[in-house]
Order: structure tokens, then sequence, then C-alpha cells
């Protein structure tokens, strides 16, 4: 081990010198309080170490010691339900130990050692396995069942498999390689900068289904697809973030809560958990790892905090899953990366943020994707990532938002005119985009509904004409637009009202199936088009505005999964008497 000295103290950064025998990215316990830090930089025998704990009090003169390893995650049994820092100490039981008031150097394992777990064998002994393999399960949780893979590296013969109540420490299996025996437990170590190896990456052909209609619909996000929800304050990011940590198709959710609020830590231990999984009726931390980094803990831990997480994320996509990772925020994680970088005086670029800010954000980004996985059979996970980006006042073109638009694939652009209007999610449709929409048309019109893409493609363009007509409006008034046109504009803002605002509180709107969806499009489409030829036959154009169905029509996102089809029918019923009624009608 090599040992330093402290030469310097900057918040966070401590130079050390007599560093010369550690590498960039060891980790290093800083003085003896034996602070956890990562060397980020080198020169000659001097090191610059970002220190994850709080470094007041320290001066020069007191020691340095690389532990001559990469900042790593443990990986097995006991991530889920877990509440963790920026790396992977478990919060709830740092507490247990030193109170809310994290005490430094306090040194807890990521996965408890004492716990046993029961180990259920699905090789025998003389099967050939190669890395990636699974050699057993685990039933962690209600929910999730954890597969137990060969680590990387190693390749063989199984010598020795157990089975029973084990703990992560303990051996279960027992493989001969060509370099000898190897010993395999349940946990598996890995470096948080570098992605777990994967066999290849698949195209994202399938979408990451979330219930959400505005998403689904108009916006959808692949599975193992990368999304940015950019907004400023109070607009949902953290709603939206939670609806699909609840609703998205995703068996495990890494949830990173990074520096957003300025709560205290103890709120978000405490609001996450008390989250239902509507699938489950359980807490919702029964499929999920939290990583939480409130504004008031140490700011390098929350540079490595979105590493940690996604490298946890990872290994259970290895497994086969389709995980769901949620950074809320990455504007923070971006600052965070920012006070490190003015702190090393390094060339400061836009707004100060350091020039890598991009290449960084980007690294991260690119460990989606939907992938085989290492192992002999072709297993296929997939890891989807959302994060939310706060640019200050909302406006996007500040360098973090500029740079996640350059990675990212879906964009969901909140609006802070449409909050104020409560019209939520307040995911702007005009400006708003996803570039998985080709990819993935075929699979919505195979398996949802052969016009599916039709259908979205013209709610799309009513919403278009509706923005051109307003400006006409705004200009000359309502009273100049021709009757086709007051139609077109009803017509959007059934669309707007009765399709794409969704109350994320309320019990049955809160989610909706693609089956829903589908509906849901067509009725308003039927309203419109069948409007429009009565319209033409002569039919009173405020007739029809004012048709009693129209009600019904804004009313059947309440309508439960199991009735949905009884009351689309009934829905068309009405509405074919409804138009029949307004020709009986002359004047209203
Ligand atoms: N989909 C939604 N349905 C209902 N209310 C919403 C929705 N999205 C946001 N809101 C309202 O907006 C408020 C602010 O949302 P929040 O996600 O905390 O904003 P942000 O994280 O962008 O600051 C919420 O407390 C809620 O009242
Ligand atoms: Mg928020």
């Amino acid at each position: 081990m090599s040992k330093g000295t402290i030469k310097k103290v900057a918040g966070p950064l401590v130079i050390a010198e007599g560093m010369r025998d550690s590498n960039m990215f060891d980790v290093v316990r800083v003085s003896n309080q034996r602070l956890i830090g990562e060397i980020i930089e080198m020169h000659g025998d001097e090191a610059s170490v970002q220190v994850y704990e709080e470094t007041s009090g320290l001066g020069p003169g007191e020691p340095v010691e690389s532990m001559n390893a990469p900042l790593s995650v443990e990986l097995g049994p006991g991530l889920i339900t877990s509440i963790y820092d920026g790396i992977q100490r478990p919060l709830d039981e740092i507490m247990k130990v030193s109170g809310t008031n994290l005490k430094r150097g306090v040194e807890v394992p990521s996965l408890k050692r004492d716990k046993k777990w029961n180990f259920v064998p699905t090789v025998k002994v003389g099967d050939e396995v190669q890395n990636g393999d699974i050699i057993g399960t685990v039933q962690e949780t209600i929910v999730v069942n954890h597969k137990i893979m060969v680590p990387y590296g190693i390749n063989g013969k199984v010598k020795e498999i157990k089975a029973g109540e084990f703990t992560v420490e303990d051996v279960v299996a027992v493989i001969e390689t060509k370099d000898g025996d190897k010993e395999v437990g349940m946990m598996q170590t890995w470096p948080v900068r570098k992605g777990r190896p994967y066999l290849k990456k698949l195209p994202p052909e399938m979408p990451l289904v979330t219930g959400q209609r505005v998403v689904d619909t108009f916006f959808p996000i692949a599975k193992g697809g990368v999304a940015a929800v950019p907004g400023p304050f109070g607009s949902g990011k953290t709603v939206i973030q939670h609806q699909l940590a609840k609703w998205a198709e995703a068996d495990i959710v890494v949830y990173i809560g990074c520096g957003e609020r300025g709560n205290e830590m103890t709120d978000v231990l405490n609001e996450f958990p008390e989250l239902k999984d509507p699938k489950t009726g359980q807490s919702l931390m029964e499929r999920t790892v939290l990583i939480a980094n409130t504004s008031d803990m140490p700011v390098a831990a929350r540079e490595a905090s979105i590493y940690t997480g996604i490298t946890i994320a990872e290994y259970f996509r290895d497994m086969g899953y389709s995980v769901a990772l949620m950074a809320d925020s990455t504007s923070r994680w971006a600052e965070a990366l920012r006070e490190m970088s003015g702190r090393l005086e390094e060339m400061p670029g836009e707004e100060g943020y350091p020039a890598y800010l991009g290449s960084r954000l980007a690294q991260f980004y690119e460990r989606a994707g939907h992938v085989v996985s290492l192992g002999s059979d072709q297993r296929e996970g997939a890891l989807s990532v959302i994060g939310a980006v706060s640019p200050p006042g909302g406006d996007i073109s500040e360098p973090v938002s500029q740079a996640t638009l350059r990675i990212v694939k879906v964009f969901w652009g909140l609006d802070s005119a449409l909050a104020y209007k409560r019209h939520f999610p307040a995911i702007n449709w005009l400006t708003s985009y996803s570039l998985y929409v080709d990819n993935m048309a075929d699979w919505f019109d195979d398996n949802v509904a052969a016009d599916w893409m039709e259908n979205r493609q013209k709610l799309m363009s009513l919403l278009q004409d509706e923005a051109e007509l307003e400006e006409i409006v705004k200009m000359v008034g309502m009273d100049a637009l021709s009757a086709s046109d007051r139609l077109k504009m009803e017509a959007a803002r059934s669309i707007r009202e009765d399709f794409l605002h969704q109350n994320s509180f309320h019990e049955v709107d809160t989610y909706s199936s693609l089956k829903k969806q589908h509906l849901m499009m067509k009725l308003v489409l039927a309203f419109y088009e069948q409007a429009k030829e009565a319209l033409e036959k002569g039919a009173n154009i405020q007739g029809l505005i004012k048709m009693e169905v129209r009600e019904k029509i804004g009313r059947f996102k309440y309508v439960t999964e199991d009735k949905l089809d009884k009351e689309y029918y009934a829905v068309l019923k009405e509405l074919a008497a409804d138009i029949a009624n307004v020709f009986g009608k002359e004047d209203f």
C-alpha cells in the first residue's frame, strides 16, 4: 500500500504528496479519520483526491493511504430495498452507527455480512460454465429473484456447488479453470466508472410502456433507451420520475436522488419507501435501490452517485431484467462536477462547467441499452435511463441541458406555462420529441392496433394546426375562423384536455394501458371526423360543439380497464345519436 501526506486542503479536494506509487482513480483513505476519497488527477508524486466526506479540520502532514483499487460497488443479494449514499454506504446502517449527522470515516459494508440468503443452485457438478452464466438464484424480496452469475473472467467446470443458507461472503461454488480452482460467492465487486461488459447491444425497437399517455403515444422511450426531462422548478420532473418508477415496465428501479431538494436527508428516506408498487401492493422499495444525495450531503459523493447507481443497474440488467434508472437531477450532478473542476483550477468552459461536461454525460448515458448479456443462454436485458434536468429559470439554452440534448433520444420538455395552467404532465407537445418513434412504429402497429401510428399522426397534426390557428385568433379573433377551423380548434382542445392531460394522483387516471390509449385516441378522432362530415353536410357548428357526448369522451379516462370495450361502444353510439340530433335541430 502506498502512503503519502496531505499537502493542501481545498474543500472536498485534497492534494497529497508522496503518492508516486498510486494510480489514477485509486480509492484512498485520508487522515487518521480515514475519510474516503478517490484520486482524480496525478502530477508526478502529487495526487489530487476528491474526498467523499466533509473535510473540515483536516490539515497538511496528515496521512493519505492508497487502497490500490478503484472506487467499486458490491453487487449481490441485499441491494434491493437498500438506501445508499453516492458511494454505496447504507444510509440506514450509518445512521444506526452515528445518528442523523453522518459521522466521518464510518466503515459499514454495502451488503450486510451477517444476513443469510437461501441459495438455490441451477447448475450441477461437471457442468461447463462461463462468465455471466447463472449458477443459482436467491429470492431476494417478494418480487425480485436475484440471479447469481459467474463473475467476469471465470470460465471452467463446476467442481462444487452448494445449496442452502449462506451469507454473501460464503463460497457457494468452486469452478475449475485453467488457472486453478476459483471460489465463487454470491457477491461480486465492480469498479463504478467502467461499464459492465455484455455480449452485444441490440437496436431499441420495443417501447418501455409507462402508462403515461403523452409519453407512450406521443414521445415513447425504448426499452434500453435514454430520455431527458428538463423543466423549471415545480413543472413536474419529480412527479414524472416517480410515475415512471411506479408504472414503467421495469422489473427493477434504481432511483438516484441527486442533490435536488434542499430537504434533509431524512425526508427522502421517508418519502420514497411510502410509494406503493401498484403491481404488488407492496412498497415500491421491494424492487428498488435508492441512492440518496441530498443537497446537505458532501458534494463529491454526488459526483460519484450516478456511476454507483448505473453500475448497480447494469448488474440487474445482466440478470436479464428490464431495469429503469432515474436520476433527479443531473443538473445537480453537473454542479458537483463544476465545483470539483474549479477546485482543480481547470480551464473553465461555458458557465464555469469543465470542457469535459459533455463527454462525461455521454459516458453515463451510453451505459443504457438493450443488450444480450454475457453467458451462454443469450438472455436479454435492458437498462433505460431517464434523467431530469433542472436548468436555472427553465432556460434550456444553458450548458447542461444542451449537452444532454445532444445525447438523449427522447426529450420531454416540461413547460412552466402548462404547469401554471395545471395541464399535467406539463410536457410541451410541440417541442418534445422521441427519436425512437420510427424504430418502434411497427411494434405499436403489430402489438396494439394496426392504426396506432396513423391515429397518433392525426392527433399530432391537429395540435400543430391548433398552434397555427391560435396565431390567427390572436390577430383577428375567433369570429374570423371558418366553421371547419373552429371545429379543428375544438378537436385539439379535446386532445389536450381529454387525452394528454393525465392526473397522476387519480386512482384510475394515473395509468392507461396501451389499449386504453388507443381507444381514447379513436374517440377524440371519432368526434372530429364525424362532426367534420356533418359540418360538410350542413350541420350547425354550435350544435356540434355543444353535443353532450363530448362530456362522455372527456370522462373516458376514468373508465376502468375492465369496462373499456363496453363503454367505448356506448360512447360511439351516443356520438352517432347526438350528431343525428344536431341535424334535427336548426337553431341553438
Ligand atoms: N402528472 C401530474 N398530475 C398531477 N399533478 C402534477 C403532475 N405533475 C406535477 N404535478 C403537480 O406539480 C407539483 C410540482 O411537481 P414536481 O414534480 O415536484 O416539480 P419539479 O420536480 O419539476 O420541481 C406537484 O407537487 C403536483 O402538485
Ligand atoms: Mg423535483
